[in-house]
């Protein structure tokens, strides 16, 4: 027995460990890699936001402001909500634990949907409460399986929207009905880290985008969380929000690290925030980018499914592992979804066009 086992709490023990990328991504002096596993934006951030950044770092002495003053009236004003009623974490997965801790316990639990974002599961599990995954339908969440899935233990529904790995989406009227029948004693995480992607897709008129702050705006027990890591190209700095109940987020606000969202990260997103022309511009790309990749990788066999976000979701069948393995051989970077219970599928993040270029040549190699 190994000297720590018995001292660790039965929760640490019992702790299914993340893997975010594959060995070799983070080691010192290896090659540069073409990194399409993990839905960043390829980029990179705003040009405002870079400044932002470099104005502020002879002040990287002082403290945060741990409130984020400026920047929660930024985005108070920017979607039209009380200053209350946002709350600003060191990235989203920041918040997903901190709605965990202040809702779950043990003996209590979460609902989501199987082949979904993979944190909803360490965050319910941290606080030694349960996930419950219920079956999806057409590779998305299904409505009324989440629903039978919820109990009286139930204090949370996560709702990946688009979801992450499958890409999928469930438009307004479906995200109405499924809160209209929610319980009362049950949170409703909307999840809505890939929404500016997921609304320039609806702007083409592929579906109806949710409101889904219409349900903060009227009192009802949603949480949306938004994030600065994908369309803002900010992942690295570690910022999100949520935008619910004030007297929610007040409890949630409790329970956060102090100044864990660092003055670069607050800067920056403010900045970033104001520059809708390169917002535009990424979704655009996004959209025709996302387009193309999707008909090329299927012409090449790989079952592709469709996207409201900036990742495709391939089903390769039995030769999953095999496409990875020799991707990374040849420097690209992409994510099989084994661990998601999906050993067929890869998640492939749409790049820059070169880059998809280079994936695709690549498959291309190997599949001729
Ligand atoms: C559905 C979903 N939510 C949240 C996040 C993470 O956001 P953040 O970087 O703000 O923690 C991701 C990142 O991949 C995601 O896919």
């Amino acid at each position: 027995m190994s000297r720590f086992f018995d001292l660790v709490s039965k929760t640490a023990r019992d702790m299914p460990a993340y893997i975010p990328a594959p060995p070799g991504v983070f080691t010192e002096g290896s090659p540069q890699l073409l990194r399409l596993d993990s839905n960043e934006n390829p980029f990179g951030p705003s040009p405002r936001a870079v400044e932002a950044m470099r104005s502020l770092l002879p002040d990287t002495n002082f403290y945060p402001d741990d409130n984020c003053s400026g920047l929660r009236h930024k985005l108070a004003a920017h979607h039209g909500l009380p200053e209350d009623q946002v709350l600003i974490t060191a990235g989203s997965t920041a918040l997903l634990a901190i709605l965990c801790q202040t809702l779950l316990a043990p003996g209590l639990n979460a609902v989501t949907s199987e082949r979904s974002f993979i944190v909803y599961s360490l965050a319910a599990h941290a606080t030694g409460a349960q996930l419950i995954k219920a079956p999806m339908r057409d590779n998305g969440f299904d409505p009324d399986a989440l629903l039978a899935a919820i109990d009286s233990n139930t204090r949370i529904v996560f709702l990946a929207n688009p979801n992450n790995p499958t890409g999928s989406m469930l438009d307004a009227f479906a995200i109405e009905t499924f809160i209209a029948r929610v319980p009362g004693h049950v949170v409703v995480v909307l999840d809505e880290a890939y929404i500016e992607y997921a609304a320039h897709f609806a702007s083409l008129g592929e579906f109806t985008l949710p409101r889904s702050l219409d349900y903060v705006k009227l009192g009802a027990g949603v949480v949306v969380l938004r994030t600065f890591s994908k369309i803002h190209g900010l992942a690295g700095l570690r910022i999100g929000y949520g935008l619910g109940p004030a007297e929610l987020l007040n409890y949630c606000a409790r329970m956060r690290n102090t100044f864990s969202v660092c003055s670069m990260a607050q800067a920056a997103a403010s900045a970033a925030l104001d520059d809708r022309g390169y917002i535009q511009r990424v979704v655009e790309s996004n959209a025709l980018e996302a387009q193309r990749l999707a008909k090329e990788l299927t012409g090449l066999g790989l079952r592709v499914a469709p996207t409201s976000a900036n990742f495709l979701y391939c089903d390769c069948g039995e030769l999953a592992n095999k496409y990875t393995a020799q991707l990374f051989d040849m420097g690209i970077v992409v994510r099989p979804l084994g661990a998601w219970g999906a050993p067929t599928a890869i998640r492939v993040s749409i790049g820059t066009p070169e880059q998809n270029q280079v994936l695709l040549s690549a498959i291309r190699s190997f599949v001729s």
